[in-house]
């Protein structure tokens, strides 16, 4: 995770950020501390980047790039305001002691945000941030099978604002987020889909964090949080709206450096 001592609405690069809507940095940072507290409470071993003055976004560190094995493919962000953060990223994962991989010329992808492994399958959204070149590019170093998923709701810009995988065989994901091919690959490859409502969509349900069968989420998510609590998960929110005035939430804030219990590496 990465502190919000710089987070802010800088620029509109995504539906939900507004200059106009500016964030309070001392609700964000009371935020951030409670996410923080409660994986921290889940025993997840926490660890930080600095964060750096006019990389707003450097707090969503789901964007960092893709975790696989010791190895990490980085990000190459779209948006020449992001830019920024991979020289960062880049050294902080060679000082932890990953091995670095540089995305080919303007191949776009936004790391963890629109790459999702459930089971030994790679789904990967593209269009808005991500190219799907650069997907399969990732996928075949990886000897992996790729589901392309084509994102058609710019406020869902990235996979994981619509699709969290839970297992290697339940996933949570938001319907209208994909285009008729893309539902029905998800139907035909995970057994268990468990659907979102749009008011629950919009206050990033499908933006959880999974730590074994425990979800953490935004307040706000209550049939989601029955849905899960019947297929035997149990469930805890924390508000974040501030970070949602930037397009994100509990998952973008955070990248996991291990394997996800969804995820069979190939
Ligand atoms: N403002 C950031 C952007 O538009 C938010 C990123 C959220 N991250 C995510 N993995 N969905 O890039």
């Amino acid at each position: 995770m990465c502190p919000p001592d710089f987070y802010g609405i800088e620029y509109e690069i995504n539906p939900w950020m507004s200059r106009s809507k500016q964030s309070d940095p001392a609700l964000a940072r009371q935020q951030w501390e409670s996410l923080h507290q409660l994986l921290q409470k889940q025993n997840a071993k926490i660890e930080l980047m600095t964060p750096v003055k006019g990389l707003p976004d450097l707090v969503f560190t789901a964007n960092a790039g893709l975790i696989w094995k010791d190895l990490v493919f980085l990000s190459l962000f779209r948006h020449e305001a992001r830019q920024g953060e991979t020289p960062l990223d880049r050294s902080w994962f060679e000082n932890a002691g990953f091995e670095t991989i540089e995305m080919p010329e303007d191949f776009f992808f936004e790391g963890a945000g629109d790459a999702l492994f459930c089971g030994d399958t790679l789904f990967a959204g593209y269009l808005i941030r991500s190219d799907v070149r650069a997907l399969q590019w990732v996928a075949e170093k990886m000897h992996c099978r790729v589901i392309p998923l084509q994102l058609v709701d710019d406020f869902y810009y990235h996979l994981d604002t619509c699709f969290c995988p839970l297992s290697e065989t339940e996933a949570i994901y938001y319907p209208p987020a994909f285009d008729e091919y893309g539902q029905q690959a998800l139907k035909e490859y995970i057994p268990h889909l468990i659907p979102v409502v749009k008011a629950e969509a919009q206050r990033f349900a499908c933006n959880a964090v999974v730590l074994g069968e425990t979800v953490v989420m935004n307040t706000g998510c209550p049939q989601l949080e029955a849905d899960l609590q019947q297929r035997g998960y149990q469930t805890l929110s924390t508000p974040l709206d501030e970070f949602i005035k930037a397009g994100g939430s509990a998952k973008c804030l955070t990248l996991r450096l291990d394997g996800e219990r969804a995820a069979v590496w190939p």
